[in-house]
């Protein structure tokens, strides 16, 4: 793994939206692996930059996103495909139909699954999966206990999880107890990997996926086996690595 030390959240997001440009100016049709959450929010912000200053081109870029909850359709604020819309998809050239986050409304989870894994594999992995850190380890929705070698498939999110997410909707109540996720065998998948992580309470998971056991206790910890991953992390993210 190699370890990009950033001195705050800023620098963090710049040096990771410096990459994806990169990737995208090298190869217009490039493959994106996308998340949602916090982390990845000033990422977005930079490539809109980009985008509307110095003409990144997005029109050939397919995206494809870890996850979705389950039950929240498109128009819920509080869904991922919202959360993509309104923080990078609006604001760029992309094409819709080039962009895929899990359907969160679907009846048949099983084949959405096996559908959701067909364009991944199509794609031949993605080209960069970026990637933010849950407090417990948690990648996508894949929590402790985590089987490694899943494909995308419906999880139970834990108390932890469902504590942690509570701040985006009015009650904790009101976060969906499951979710639509990428298992690690598709996230494993892509050549090269980028997770971002900033502030001290992900400075304990951090430190164990990178010096700790690979253990499905931390599910991050399996990215130990990855050719190409890249910690692009704050000063006090990595205070304990
Ligand atoms: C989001 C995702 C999650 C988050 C993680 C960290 O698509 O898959 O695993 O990356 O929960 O969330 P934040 O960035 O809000 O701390």
């Amino acid at each position: 793994m190699q370890i990009i030390s950033c001195v705050d959240y800023a620098d963090m997001s710049r040096k990771a939206a410096r990459i994806i440009a990169a990737q995208v100016q090298l190869k217009p049709h490039s493959a994106l692996g996308l998340a949602t959450g916090s982390t990845p929010i000033g990422t977005y912000k930079e490539l809109i930059r980009f985008h509307l200053n110095e003409e990144l081109d997005f029109s050939k870029v397919i995206t494809v996103n870890l996850d979705e909850y389950y039950g929240l359709s498109p128009e819920h604020e509080q869904s991922y495909r919202y959360f993509m819309q309104h923080n990078f998809f609006d604001h760029i050239n992309i094409s819709p139909e080039n962009t895929h986050v899990p359907d969160g409304l679907t009846r048949d989870v099983a084949k959405t699954c096996a559908e959701y894994d067909s364009i991944v594999a199509s794609l031949g992995g993605t080209d960069i999966q970026l990637l933010g850190i849950g407090d417990n380890g948690h990648i996508a929705f894949n929590e402790p206990h985590t089987y490694f070698f899943a494909q995308t498939h419906l999880v139970d999110l834990n108390e932890e999880t469902i504590k942690a997410n509570a701040r985006f909707f009015e009650s904790e109540v009101e976060v969906p107890r499951q979710a639509i996720t990428m298992g690690m065998r598709s996230i494993l998948s892509a050549k090269r990997i980028l997770l971002l992580a900033s502030g001290s309470k992900k400075a304990e998971a951090i430190a164990q996926m990178i010096n700790g056991p690979i253990d499905p206790q931390l599910p991050a910890s399996i990215l130990q086996v990855h050719p190409n991953v890249m910690v692009i992390a704050d000063e006090e993210a990595l205070a304990l690595a």
